[in-house]
């Protein structure tokens, strides 16, 4: 019944946030750390490239891995567009299985919540785990559902341009405290001069973690020196995202 990451989503993703876009200071703070690392970096579910283009435009070392087949062909375009050469992979993260290790992984904003649930959640750390070399770093955000409110609903219409536009609708369904997960229905309508083309439907799982909780899962699965930043160290008070840096 439902699509992840489809071809809407995708659209409206690359049109709202295009490449280069900043939400809350991610790209400053990933760009530091990036920065930092000796050897090659890889992006965990990287989309449509709005970090890893500009990170690969600043010849960090980087590579990609994704699930969404959308996602990647746009974010292949937006490399071919510029002339980058940079790997991307097609391929679940708790199934990881790349040909190399990395000395950063990083996975920004909203992208690990987005593990539905625990198992993935054990499986993809792991993964990280195997594909980091000693002493290499994994960098992630987590978000807490401050803001959810069961029967919230709201639509928006993004022009994209005279002819076509896309209506995009967001219901929060449940939130399972026992879970730790949020459920939203996402629905997605692509108008082209008055007539609906296409639909999208997802159901749009954030799950979440507490603090002390997620670094003993961190340090289970064998990672140390964990060290936690709020709002991308911007004393903001926002409390709105959670980065968790730890070594391998
Ligand atoms: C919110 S987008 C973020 C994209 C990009 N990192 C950014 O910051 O703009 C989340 C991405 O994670 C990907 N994703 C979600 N679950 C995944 C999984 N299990 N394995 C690989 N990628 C996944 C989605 O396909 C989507 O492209």
């Amino acid at each position: 019944m439902f699509e992840e990451y489809g071809e809407l989503s995708t659209e409206l993703y690359d049109f709202t946030k295009p490449i280069g876009h900043e939400i809350d200071g991610d790209l400053t703070f990933y760009l530091e750390q990036v920065k930092s690392a000796t050897g090659l970096v890889l992006e965990a579910g990287v989309g449509t490239g709005r970090m890893l283009v500009p990170f690969a435009e600043k010849g960090i070392k980087i590579e990609g891995v994704d699930l969404s087949p959308f996602m990647l062909e746009k974010c292949q375009h937006h490399l071919n567009e510029r002339k980058l050469e940079v790997k991307l992979y097609l391929q679940d993260l708790q199934a990881l299985d790349l040909p190399k290790k990395y000395q950063m992984i990083i996975m920004p904003t909203g992208s690990f919540a987005l593990l539905p649930t625990r198992e993935m959640m054990l499986k993809s750390l792991t993964a990280f785990k195997h594909h980091l070399l000693p002493g290499g770093k994994l960098i992630l955000d987590l978000l807490l559902p401050r803001d959810f409110q069961e029967g919230n609903s709201s639509t928006t219409t993004c022009e994209l341009s005279d002819s076509t536009g896309i209506i995009f609708n967001s219901t929060s369904l449940n939130i399972d405290w026992e879970a730790q997960r949020t459920t939203e229905l996402h629905r997605y309508e692509k108008w082209v001069k008055g007539q609906m083309v296409q639909t999208e439907l997802s159901q749009f799982i954030l799950s979440w973690y507490g603090i002390e909780e997620f670094k003993l899962i961190l340090e289970k699965i064998g990672f140390k020196n964990c060290q936690v930043i709020w709002d991308y160290g911007q004393n903001s008070g926002a409390h709105a995202t959670l980065t968790f840096i730890a070594e391998a």
